[in-house]
């Protein structure tokens, strides 16, 4: 396989008024950025997860707006504004669970909304410049992540990790990695265990990769190992991203995180989930209410292009868990680390 490179490598580029997505769905085999150039495009590549992860999906979503806004500026305000409202509940279809997705677009509407600019000219420049302002502060937020985190991880320590919450997830740093980043940049030395996460890979294809090229000592298994590696003492904490926080601080996160975290109780190991404010959804009231995103059973069926299990099998392919509060330790985020009880410690942080 000739590997694409890491270095410098971004999930999305916003240059000289065109976007740009990393195809993540080719990784780590192939670095290939593709131009977006409708807002049917970004649709299909957030479903399809070329673009993937809970903070780059709402960054995509709202330069998915100015691609879609961009032939209609000679709208007056009010056509532009139901245009705008039109395209931003098309975009937030693509995907249901990460909340990023849907908080970033109806931030780009009620920034509009909210605004005196009365052409389709000015709402579409206010347009552009919030979703500037989304992706300037992605990289900001992580790296607070980071720096509230990074006193967690210590020398010697073995960190576990689950899907990718890394750099390809976000504008820079990552989420779950952020705390890994700045921790390997201080020059502790530690060691990650990255589930690979079936059936997607999100794992093995993209943090193994993103860390092994950062120099990071990262080591991949199979899901079904983390229990054995868990029982050999080799890990001393377990760090995951989010794709929504409820009020009561029960998490949702790719499919295994709760069995991740189920075996972590067991064997008495502590369990942080990394969001940026944007993950935290104060408006769900539980985990029970978030809508869990149901793929293609084709991704169960198939390893790669090739079937591994019988034609015409019944098949369930849930994308996500929901991870109780009970089993997390704490929160981390852009305004500290967030501990139980919740409910109250959600609210005082992210409430007004
Ligand atoms: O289906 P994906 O690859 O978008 O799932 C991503 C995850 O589950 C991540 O852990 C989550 O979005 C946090 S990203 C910082």
């Amino acid at each position: 396989m000739n590997q694409g490179k890491a270095e410098g490598v971004k999930s999305i580029t916003w240059r000289d008024e065109r976007l740009f997505f990393l195809d993540q769905t080719l990784l780590p085999g192939e670095v290939k950025i593709e131009e977006q150039r409708s807002v049917e495009q970004v649709w299909d590549a957030i479903k399809q997860l070329k673009v993937r992860g809970a903070p780059a999906i709402g960054v995509a979503g709202a330069y998915g707006l100015v691609v879609a806004m961009r032939g209609k500026i000679s709208l007056d305000r009010g056509d532009f504004i139901q245009e705008l409202e039109k395209q931003a509940e098309y975009l937030d279809s693509s995907r249901p669970t990460a909340v990023n997705l849907h908080w970033a677009l109806t931030r780009v509407v009620d920034t509009l909304k909210a605004s005196n600019a009365r052409s389709g000219d000015e709402l579409f420049n206010l347009l552009k410049q919030t979703a500037e302002g989304i992706h300037a502060e992605d990289v900001e937020l992580c790296r607070s992540i980071g720096e509230h985190g990074v006193s967690l991880i210590r020398e010697g320590m073995g960190v576990l990790t689950h899907c990718n919450a890394g750099r390809l997830a976000t504008s820079d740093y990552g989420t779950a990695t952020a705390p890994m980043y700045l921790a390997h940049e201080r020059g502790i030395g530690f060691r990650v265990y990255s589930d690979e996460s079936r059936p997607l890979l999100q794992g093995s294809r993209l943090t193994a990769w993103e860390l092994q090229q950062a120099g990071v000592d990262v080591t991949t298994i199979t899901d079904n190992m983390a229990a054995f590696v868990m029982q050999q003492g080799l890990v001393d904490m377990v760090i995951v991203g989010t794709d929504r926080v409820a009020a009561n601080g029960d998490v949702a996160n790719k499919i295994g995180t709760l069995g991740v975290a189920i075996m972590a109780q067991y064997f008495r190991i502590p369990v942080y989930v990394a969001c940026p404010a944007s993950t935290v959804d104060l408006s769900t009231a539980t985990g029970a209410q978030i809508v869990i995103e149901e793929r293609e059973a084709e991704e169960v069926t198939h390893f790669g292009l090739r079937r591994t299990a019988p034609e015409g099998i019944q098949v369930r392919n849930p994308a996500f868990d929901i991870t109780p509060h009970e089993l997390i330790t704490g929160i981390i985020t852009d305004r500290g680390i967030i501990t139980p009880p919740f409910a109250e410690s959600l609210k005082a942080a992210f409430s007004g």
